[in-house]
């Protein structure tokens, strides 16, 4: 065995050596495909299930092992045997962990990147809050979880392009308007901009039950405000700088941050363009005054795009945005991330720009997340229960600072790191979620150093770090860096994965995966450590300080794609 092999997937190198000897039945393709990972490592690292082989080749599964096995090319393997109806893969240790720890070792942190991306744009609308009402969770949730997709196609070799949908137009403008005139205080809106600006808002629907008035006025406002009218635009546009400076205290706490901030607003002057290219392509029709799109081949109902009194819509404004963005950037992928009560909506959407043979509309895809409570109970802006986020946020920064000053009262930068851990611990609480689930979040939970956590896979980190503060009189190895302990194994195989990992995170849009691996990795790493004297002189301590260097680059690297910080010591 030479011991260099330069192989990422080491699946592939399984499918490779069983190809030949099934050329005639199966392909490659189904073949790699078929291959499973055993939990149990005894049963191999790779393993190739023959029983669904049986009526092909007419044999017994186990039977067709026994003659597979006798025919592959095992040189790059430390053993293949069968255990029943499988194949089982041993890979050999050696040469992998000096393989491995090689490429972790020359590429650093962007060990993992590829190129399949090919530069191509991928705006993805994010967060998009509304203007004038508080930021909710589930903007959080959009927010972490587009920054973290962000991230993950950068590492995949894409442009991704983050756009903040502000919510800053729309008719309930015109209601905040109106309601600002009648009840409102200019300082009030200045000291508390979101808190008095909701107030106003609610005033006007307690209000407009008696006083059905106001709703003319309001709509009059809107109108107003549409159609440039200084006095409109001057409190709107005052409305929505007092909103956003609210937002960016929020954004900067979670160290995101947009490239672009194009609301609804943004396409005010957008949209009679897109209205005519209905017309023209002869998509509009009249429903009781008002103008809808037909979408009965979709199984879709109509979609409405412009009210009887010729105000826009939503959609209106959303189907000019993917205009826009299609002009703009001729996107590879049109990215959502919006909450999945607004799936129809999106089916909608993305029918109505499939009408209009938009070529964007292709690529579109609505990335859903699902809800979010707080110890059981839902948020909700209307009915009082307001959980502000920056108040969960500097909770969580609170509640970190506590653990981290028993933990380690000497550490020098300790409000640094508690602000890392409490906002690290909120960002995976959510991101290692498969995001359709629905989370209810506890707080004291997510900041646990044990367990799956942000804390936990920051903690481990932090150690891998200390590790190699104690040997920093010892290079680690990053040529043959071959590892024999067997209590390494795991660690150095999960080192592995990572490249596949990043493919996996973005194929599904699920950064999840990204997290789920990095607490994998940590796990393995704790137990190697809890396991192996690490710091022995021997001579295998630099090839044992090339892993922990490894570990800690991609835990670091795993936690950036997730939009989470990793402190050297907590
Ligand atoms: N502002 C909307 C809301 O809070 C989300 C906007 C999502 N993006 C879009 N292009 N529709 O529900």
């Amino acid at each position: 065995k030479d011991g260099s092999f330069v192989i990422m997937d080491y699946k592939q190198l399984v499918a490779d050596a069983l190809a030949p000897t099934m050329a005639d039945t199966l392909s490659a393709d189904d073949i790699y495909k078929k291959i499973e990972r055993p939990k149990d490592s005894s049963m191999g690292d790779y393993a190739f299930p023959t029983f669904t082989l049986a009526k092909t080749f007419r044999k017994a599964p186990q039977q067709i092992a026994t003659d597979l096995v006798e025919q592959l090319d095992q040189s790059k393997f430390e053993k293949v045997q069968v255990a029943g109806p499988y194949i089982n893969f041993f890979l050999d240790k050696a040469a992998f962990s000096a393989d491995i720890l090689a490429q972790v070792s020359a590429q650093g942190a962007d060990f993992g990147q590829n190129e399949n991306g090919k530069g191509g744009n991928v705006p993805i609308d994010m967060s998009s809050p509304n203007i004038a009402k508080p930021i909710s969770m589930g903007h959080l949730r959009s927010t972490v979880i587009g920054n973290s997709i962000a991230e993950i196609l950068k590492k995949n070799g894409y442009n991704p392009i983050k756009d903040n949908h502000l919510g800053d137009w729309g008719t309930q403008f015109g209601k905040l308007i109106v309601a600002y005139l009648k009840w409102g205080n200019e300082d009030d809106v200045k000291k508390d901009p979101i808190t008095n600006l909701v107030k106003y808002y609610v005033k006007f629907h307690q209000e407009d039950k008696e006083h059905p008035e106001l709703d003319d006025e309001a709509r009059e406002w809107f109108k107003k405000l549409e159609d440039g009218d200084a006095e409109a635009h001057r409190l709107w546009s005052w409305f929505r700088d007092e909103s956003l400076k609210a937002f960016n205290q929020i954004y900067d706490k979670l160290g995101v941050t947009f490239d672009t901030y194009n609301g609804e607003a943004f396409y005010n002057d957008k949209m009679q363009a897109v209205i005519d290219e209905l017309k023209e392509k002869g998509l509009l029709k009249e429903s009781q005054g008002a103008q809808v799109v037909d979408l009965s081949k979709y199984d879709l109902n109509p979609a409405l795009i412009l009210k009887s009194d010729g105000a826009s819509l939503y959609i209106t404004r959303d189907i000019a945005t993917a205009v826009y963005r299609d002009k703009t950037y001729h996107p590879a992928m049109n990215l959502y991330v919006v909450g999945s009560e607004q799936m129809y909506y999106f089916q909608q959407l993305k029918a109505v720009l499939t009408e209009m043979g938009l070529a964007s509309a292709k690529d579109l895809h609505h990335i859903p997340f699902g809800l979010i409570t707080v110890d059981g109970k839902k948020l909700s802006t209307r009915s009082g229960r307001i959980i502000l986020l920056d108040e969960v946020l500097d909770d969580s920064i609170a509640m970190a600072k506590k653990q981290i000053a028993e933990k380690n009262p000497d550490l020098p930068n300790k409000d640094e790191v508690a602000k890392q851990v409490g906002v690290g611990a909120i960002i995976f609480g959510d991101l290692k979620n498969e995001r359709m689930n629905s989370i209810d979040f506890n707080l004291a939970d997510q900041l646990k150093f044990e367990g799956e956590t942000g804390p936990y896979v920051q903690y481990a980190r932090a150690r891998a770090e200390s590790i190699l503060r104690k040997a920093a009189d010892v290079t680690p190895a990053g040529e043959n860096a071959t590892i024999n302990d067997p209590e390494a194994w795991e660690t150095v195989k999960t080192l592995a994965d990572f490249p596949a990992i990043v493919e996996e995170a973005l194929a599904d849009f699920e950064p999840s995966d990204i997290a789920k691996y990095s607490i994998r990795l940590a796990k393995a790493f704790n137990k190697y450590y809890a396991h192996s004297k690490i710091l022995a002189d021997d001579a295998e301590k630099p090839a044992r300080l090339a892993l922990v260097k490894s570990v800690s680059t991609i835990l670091k690297e795993s936690l950036r794609l997730l939009g989470v910080q990793a402190p050297d010591e907590m």
